[in-house]
């Protein structure tokens, strides 16, 4: 259940929020309060869907995670419009699995791209905001395959993993500016990305979950809207694993 106005006045912005864990988090982050811009890459009719759930509260923008100068626009615009910025959600993410042997540039290159290297870009363009305003909650969205690797996926678990050193890094470096950083690294949740796994693997999967199911985007999102609050002020450089008990460290 959402905790009513925890987040009323604080302003989010949200990579790919048109569908799965995104679309989920901008839908939880209005539900407790805040102005949620959110970006997707092409799915319009989704976005707009989604945004029309709380027109007043939700602000769908096309932008592709990868093009520095649309996210620069996007970030100015929050700024003229709030005048403040919050809470930042890294989440937008692709997968191009093969194994290494089969492994073209392109598809090394895109998930490096779109996973990891926007993520160091648009933080960057986020944080003097809020190194102005002496808080802000970044949030990125990692994966357990960042910590425990998987076949087939050398370039997404790179950049996942990536994501946490990343993490960590900036955490020491603007904690005294009352900034924190933290990662969710959830396991198999049930969205567009993982649709496409064959019946035997998903079997084989939950088998190996504690919970013997897959999670839903809504109990990812609860994280987030946790790590985001002044619930969780005294938390950072954490990385909090949502798999349902895959991985148990
Ligand atoms: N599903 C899982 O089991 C799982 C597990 C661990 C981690 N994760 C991570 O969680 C995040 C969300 O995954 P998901 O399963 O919700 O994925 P999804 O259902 O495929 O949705 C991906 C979202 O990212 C957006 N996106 C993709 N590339 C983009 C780009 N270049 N620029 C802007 N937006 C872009 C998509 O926009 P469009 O709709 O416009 O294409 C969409 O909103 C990803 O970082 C993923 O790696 C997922």
């Amino acid at each position: 259940m959402a905790c009513e106005g925890r987040l009323q006045g604080k302003v989010a912005l949200v990579t790919g929020g048109s569908r799965g864990i995104g679309r989920a988090i901008v839908q939880r982050l209005a539900s407790e309060g805040a102005t949620v811009y959110f970006t997707y890459r092409q799915a319009r009719e989704s976005a707009e869907r989604v945004a029309m759930e709380a027109p007043e509260a939700l602000f769908p923008v096309q932008a592709d995670v990868r093009d520095a100068e649309a996210m620069a626009g996007v970030v100015q615009r929050i700024q003229e419009e709030q005048g403040r910025l919050d809470i930042l959600v890294n989440n937008a993410g692709i997968a191009r699995d093969n194994l290494l042997l089969r492994m073209k540039d392109e598809e090394w290159n895109e998930v490096l791209e779109v996973n990891l290297f926007s993520v160091f870009r648009l933080t960057r363009q986020v944080l003097p905001i809020m190194l102005r305003q002496r808080s802000g909650s970044i949030i990125n969205i990692s994966s357990i395959i960042g910590l425990m690797g998987n076949a087939g996926q050398a370039n997404y678990a790179t950049a996942k993993a990536g994501l946490i050193g990343f993490t960590k890094a900036l955490a020491r470096e603007v904690g005294s500016r009352n900034i924190r950083v933290n990662a969710v690294a959830p396991g198999f949740i049930e969205t567009d990305m993982t649709a496409g796994l064959p019946d035997d693997v998903r079997t084989a999967f939950r088998q190996q979950i504690a919970l013997r199911r897959l999670g839903k985007p809504e109990e990812v999102a609860s994280v987030v809207a946790f790590l985001a609050s002044d619930d969780a002020s005294y938390i950072t450089g954490q990385v909090l694993v949502v798999c349902g008990g895959y991985l148990i460290a």
